[in-house]
């Protein structure tokens, strides 16, 4: 098993009886999933995903991924949430959050479209200058804002660049199969186009096309990366709780959030995961928060933030509690080094791992925490390889639609997504946002 769940540190705070008295709610809200019969149902196809995925497209992701590690030096990803938050998930946990940095012989991935900072944006366009690029635009729709206003600006750069005829070569599209924006212009001048699969949401799409492009040009084997999925599939086929980590997990927090604990913290101790935090909160929060409900999923990376949010964990508000991912194997041997002077009186560590250390950090914290009165649950991941991540993302997946159903929300459907929209376009002077327009100013007035 790559992902153990490690419920030691909850004992105090939820009795056995309590977990056994989800059962039924659990058993139920599984079987919505596996029947189809719950709100948002056709947004499963990540359920069965890891077995029945399109190999012909699969086999031109990897083909397509070859061709871009060959022909540029940079691939840009334009993509906003669901579109991009995996696959930089799946790089950093699998590669590094230095990717770019490292000696390799795969292309630097930059990401692009995620916001609309116009620094972010100059500072990119240097960095490609002097290099051959690539861009994977990302999108369902065509139309969400930021992506779109991305493309057309590195667009441009590749069209100064290399001319026109380039765009067959160098921009890779993943949208809807048949229809939008992007699918008309990737059709209109021939570009490789993936796919965004109907049945899955954004944020359950980072074993599509969506995530494994970016992915595969990372030079990760994708195969394995499906292949722990797959096992992944199977180890969380049991509607038992006491056969189910992942429904455990999800019938846990949501004990815990009948018991006042609103906020769960996502910590971990290793930086390669900071994205697979991002990755998650997304997966968690536009799951959940809705209908006034929902708990909110936030994140440390300790033990960094052991120095900045320890002390709200150890002795603020009692609303949270911990999901610790604990990295079981980091792979690497750094030791402490002997200091003749002992300057900073350390020596009793000298010739110890930092992995070794690390262990302790998170233990130590995680009895503190829990002696502070925060429940700390603990899920074990064994190592950084592409099968763990695959993996670790069909855990949460799964869990996060068993929970949502737990919270009586449809967990497939983000309509809050969209206020925010609404109001930037009225204030843009969209045409057709007229009368929203007057009455958002008056108000800003
Ligand atoms: O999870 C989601 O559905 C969202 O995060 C979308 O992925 C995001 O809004 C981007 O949408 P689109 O792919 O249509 O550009």
């Amino acid at each position: 098993m790559a992902l153990k769940l490690d419920e030691t540190l909850l004992a105090k705070f939820v009795n056995p009886d309590e977990l056994d008295s989800m059962q039924a709610a659990v058993r139920a809200s599984f079987g919505k999933i596996k029947d189809r019969s719950g709100a948002g149902s056709d947004f499963l196809g990540w359920f069965d995903l890891p077995e029945n995925y399109d190999k012909e497209e699969f086999a031109r992701i990897k083909k397509a991924a070859q061709k871009i590690q060959k022909t540029c030096d940079i691939l840009i990803v334009i993509g906003i949430g669901g579109s991009y938050l995996g696959a930089r998930a799946a790089i950093e946990f699998c590669k590094s959050p230095l990717y770019n940095s490292l000696k390799k012989d795969t292309p630097d991935i930059y990401y692009a479209g995620n916001n609309i900072s116009s620094q972010a944006v100059e500072e990119l366009l240097s960095i490609c200058e002097g290099k051959d690029v690539c861009l994977n635009v990302i999108s369902k729709s065509g139309t969400t804002t930021e992506p779109a206003v991305a493309f057309r600006i590195f667009r441009d750069m590749l069209i100064r660049k290399y001319g026109p005829d380039c765009i067959r070569d160098r921009v890779f599209i993943t949208t809807d199969a048949r229809k939008g924006a992007l699918k008309n212009y990737a059709d209109s001048v021939g570009c490789e186009t993936f796919v965004v699969p109907d049945n899955c949401g954004g944020r359950y799409s980072v074993l599509t096309a969506v995530g494994l492009l970016p992915i595969a040009v990372a030079g990760i084997s994708i195969d394995e990366m499906m292949e722990g999925a797959r096992a992944a599939r199977l180890c969380y086929s049991s509607c038992e709780l006491a056969e189910n980590d992942a429904l455990k997990y999800a019938a846990y927090r949501n004990i815990l959030r009948c018991k006042g604990k609103k906020v769960e913290i996502l910590v971990d101790y290793e930086p390669a995961f900071t994205m697979v935090n991002e990755w998650w909160k997304q997966l968690y929060g536009e799951s959940e928060g809705k209908d006034s409900k929902g708990l909110f999923p936030a994140s440390v990376v300790c033990t960094t933030d052991l120095h900045s949010m320890g002390q709200y964990m150890q002795e603020g508000e009692r609303i949270i509690f911990e999901t610790i991912l604990n990295l079981k194997d980091c792979g690497s041997v750094v030791s402490v080094p002997n200091d003749e002077e002992n300057i900073d009186g350390l020596n009793f560590l000298t010739g110890k791992s930092l992995s070794y250390i690390n262990s302790k950090a998170f233990k130590g914290a995680a009895l503190a925490h829990a002696d502070g009165n925060v429940p700390v649950m603990v899920v074990d991941v064994d190592t950084r390889s592409a099968y763990d991540f695959g993996w670790l993302v069909y855990f949460f997946e799964l869990a996060c639609g068993v929970s949502g159903y737990l919270l009586g929300v449809n967990p497939f459907n983000q309509p809050g997504v969209e206020a925010y929209k609404k109001n930037m376009f009225a204030l843009l002077g969209k045409p057709g946002y007229e009368e929203a327009q007057a009455a958002l100013e008056a108000r800003l007035r």
